[in-house]
């Protein structure tokens, strides 16, 4: 539940006018923008459009112009009449939204080009930017859009989905634009808690800040100990370093921020609360403490799945006579799949380590433990380093976060995150 303060802020901005300019860009997708204006009028949002040349060949200013009331900005050179049109007209909205946005101008955006009107907004503003990926299945796979689009989400920009389905091309995959109505709530439910008119840094760090405000997010973090006998023990090669990079992330976004730690050697992110455990069942008890209270639960941790029926109080002394010594081995509480079973679950991201058939194991165990999102990495890769590869799956198939170091990462598995939350 946000908190009084919280609401209070929401329904101040929500009394505030508000105005969008809706860039389009050249993809079949075009078409769904017309309907994407009217529902967006409809909520009293103004839509300014721009597009680029490449949009006019998919649908005409003249139909955008009808339906918005307002003449569509095309050429930067006709715009200009004050030859300041660039920046005049971004400092008039309240977001700059890019629907269809195709991995050519998110490809633009990514470096900073200005090359046409569009993109010179998109560069000029001072507010927020949306974006609706549109486009074939390979082309939003390739990893030169996947490093785009995860460049852009590190720099604040609002990614709305692509969906997966059939698309014009006739093949099937991620990359279809959202529909125009879900666009329509997404956008407007970001208006309506987005802080209006400061300059960019602030306005993207505050975005950041907000974007998990007032929400509680519970995280398992490292590797487990399972005590063998005074000194010894069984675990594994976890660092904690993808766990503690999701826990600064996540207070980055403004999040309430709790993390159950196995032994790590790792610097506690400033500003979380940490709790430090040992063994898998000292870290479940301590997430069972909190699961029923939390919005969401990441667990990053590995969990060792097995412990010591009897762990020895003392040393085990070296037996001449015996040639071997057996330990008997009892399963642990599988922390994740309790939280994703409470009665009234938090939102479910679990992590999967795989040392080989990674996509068909990780898809598996997410629906074997019913969770939304799983995060699946190769174990050799994963483990102890600070850079990854990351695969997200959910209901709409699989989404591959291009290698980068685990902050990074983090980050935009937050946004994901955000963006299923939002369905
Ligand atoms: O089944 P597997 O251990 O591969 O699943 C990995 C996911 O389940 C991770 O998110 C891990 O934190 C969680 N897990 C757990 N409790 C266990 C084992 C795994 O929470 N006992």
């Amino acid at each position: 539940m946000p908190s009084l303060s919280c609401k209070m802020r929401i329904i101040m901005e929500q009394t505030q006018i508000k105005r969008i300019v809706l860039g389009l860009t050249g993809g079949i997708a075009a078409y769904k923008a017309a309907e994407l204006s009217r529902l967006l009028m409809k909520q009293d949002v103004e839509v300014q459009v721009a597009m680029t040349e490449a949009a006019c060949h998919f649908i005409t200013p003249a139909t955008m112009q009808a339906l918005t009331g307002r003449p569509v900005l095309v050429n930067q050179w006709d715009a200009a009449e004050n030859g300041m049109a660039h920046i005049d007209t971004s400092r008039a909205a309240d977001a700059i939204v890019i629907a269809p946005a195709t991995a050519d101008f998110i490809a633009k955006l990514a470096h900073g080009l200005a090359d046409d009107l569009l993109s010179t907004l998109c560069l000029a503003r001072d507010c927020p930017l949306l974006l609706a990926p549109a486009m074939n299945r390979q082309m939003w796979a390739n990893a030169a859009t996947q490093r785009n689009i995860a460049q852009l989400i590190s720099d604040g920009v609002q990614v709305l989905g692509p969906a997966s389905g059939m698309q014009a091309c006739g093949e099937e995959g991620m990359g279809r634009m959202l529909e125009a109505g879900e666009l329509a709530s997404e956008i407007t439910a970001f208006l309506n808690s987005a802080p209006l008119s400061t300059t960019l840094t602030p306005t993207l760090s505050r975005l950041r800040e907000r974007e998990l405000d007032c929400l509680k997010i519970l995280i398992t973090a490292g590797p487990t100990y399972e005590a063998i006998d005074a000194v010894r023990g069984i675990t594994n090669r976890s660092s904690g370093k993808m766990g503690y990079a999701v826990a600064q992330a996540a207070l980055e976004l403004g999040a309430d921020v709790t993390l159950v730690s196995g032994p790590t050697s790792l610097d506690r992110p400033s500003g979380a609360k940490v709790v430090d455990v040992t063994s898998a069942a000292e870290m479940f008890e301590a997430v069972k403490q909190r699961a029923e209270d939390t919005n969401i639960f990441i667990g990053v941790a590995a969990v060792a799945d097995y412990r010591v029926a009897q762990p020895s109080e003392q040393k085990i002394k070296k037996s001449e006579s015996a040639d071997k010594l057996t330990l008997e081995l009892i399963p642990n509480p599988d922390i994740l799949a309790y939280v994703a079973n409470l009665p009234k679950p938090p939102f479910c991201v679990g992590f999967a380590a795989e040392s080989e058939n990674l996509r068909g194991f990780a898809a598996a165990k997410r629906k074997a433990k019913k969770i939304p999102l799983l995060a699946a990495n190769l174990a050799q890769q994963a483990i102890g380093s600070d850079d990854n590869d990351l695969i997200l799956f959910d209901d709409a198939g699989e989404h591959v976060l291009p290698h980068a170091d685990k902050l990074t990462l983090a980050r935009a598995l937050l946004q994901h995150i955000i963006r299923l939350r939002k369905k």
